[in-house]
């Protein structure tokens, strides 16, 4: 019988064959795990939209109205004529807040991994800032070492907004703020969002919400291993687990299967045990302790938090130390 053969692009092939990897790699050991950045695939990428919507998810609004409140200071902060790099444009839309109020920007510069987002992202910007230079970086943020030499001598501040830095262990914390250090150079700034430490109980409502949809981002990744990688997961014999662990000052989501089950991905069986976790991710929380540590272990000193009212979120100035 002839079957279809579905017509793959080379980034589409590589992407896949990064995420077998990772999976095979990851659920073939104890414990097992699967990055984070698998979760964002077209659904996934929704259903976090769809997060950043819900009552209890407080990160996104919050943050927003932080960068709207603020955005004057953060602008005479950085100073006129100034390059303003994101770290993970997706859509931009934080980055307008600041865009709006930097009127002398040299260039914006946002480095996003998904041709796709990049050029919506700046066929949107060029419309609506005609007079601004946008030069796109397509890269994985995560391990660019260099930025394209048409990025002159300009002051460069980057923006990683989202409290996505709370995906990171410490240690990857550490070695990213590093990484952006020398991408920024001296004289460079990094405005950085940071989710802080808070009731646990409100932290857990953030990622246990009543609609259900932060679980069917978890459980999301066993829908893209079935359709990316031929996997035999039943949805129903796993469920999302997200809670606050106060000693490590973050969240911890997983996988839990319910059942002793043996699935196949990619032609290999895996075995779970009823009970067993599969890490997907970590959220990390920070006060303005952790946070100055944070900094100067990545070469950086805050200089200033804008937060709200009742602090939540904070929206920290890192200047790069000498
Ligand atoms: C995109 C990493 C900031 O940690 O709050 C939200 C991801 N996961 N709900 C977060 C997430 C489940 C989010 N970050």
């Amino acid at each position: 019988m002839n079957l279809p053969i579905q017509q793959l692009d080379a980034a589409d092939v590589a992407d896949r064959e990064q995420f077998r990897n990772a999976v095979l790699a990851g659920l073939g050991t104890r414990p097992k795990a699967i990055p984070a950045r698998f979760l964002y695939d077209a659904r996934g990428s929704a259903l976090f939209d769809a997060i950043c919507e819900l009552p209890e998810y407080y990160l996104t609004r919050t943050e927003t109205a932080i960068l709207a409140a603020n955005a004057a200071e953060i602008s005479r902060n950085a100073g006129p004529h100034c390059t303003l790099i994101e770290f993970g444009s997706g859509s931009s839309v934080k980055s307008r807040l600041l865009l709006d109020a930097m009127p002398t920007l040299n260039a914006y510069v946002p480095i996003d991994i998904s041709r796709e987002h990049l050029d919506g992202t700046v066929a949107r910007l060029r419309s609506d800032y005609p007079a601004l230079r946008v030069e796109a970086v397509c890269a994985d943020y995560m391990t660019l070492e260099h930025l394209p030499d048409t990025i002159n001598g300009a002051r460069r501040i980057g923006f990683f907004p989202g409290s996505t830095i709370g995906n990171l262990t410490p240690e990857e914390a550490t070695s990213f703020l590093r990484r952006v250090r020398r991408l920024l150079g001296d004289g460079g700034a990094l405005i950085l969002g940071v989710d802080l430490k808070k009731d646990s109980r409100r932290l857990h409502d953030a990622y246990n919400d009543a609609a259900g949809i932060t679980a069917q981002f978890t459980l999301n990744l066993l829908r893209r291993m079935n359709r990316e990688l031929d996997g035999s997961f039943d949805l129903a014999a796993f469920a999302h687990e997200a809670f606050y662990n106060p000693s490590e000052s973050r969240i911890e989501i997983y996988l839990r299967s319910l059942l002793n089950q043996t699935v196949s991905v990619s032609g290999r069986r895996l075995a779970f045990e009823k009970g067993e976790l599969v890490h997907t991710e970590y959220s990390y929380k920070y006060d303005s302790a952790s946070l100055a540590a944070l900094a100067a272990r990545g070469g950086f000193a805050v200089d200033r938090t804008w937060t709200d009212a009742e602090g939540l979120f904070a929206v920290a100035w890192l200047k790069a130390s000498a």
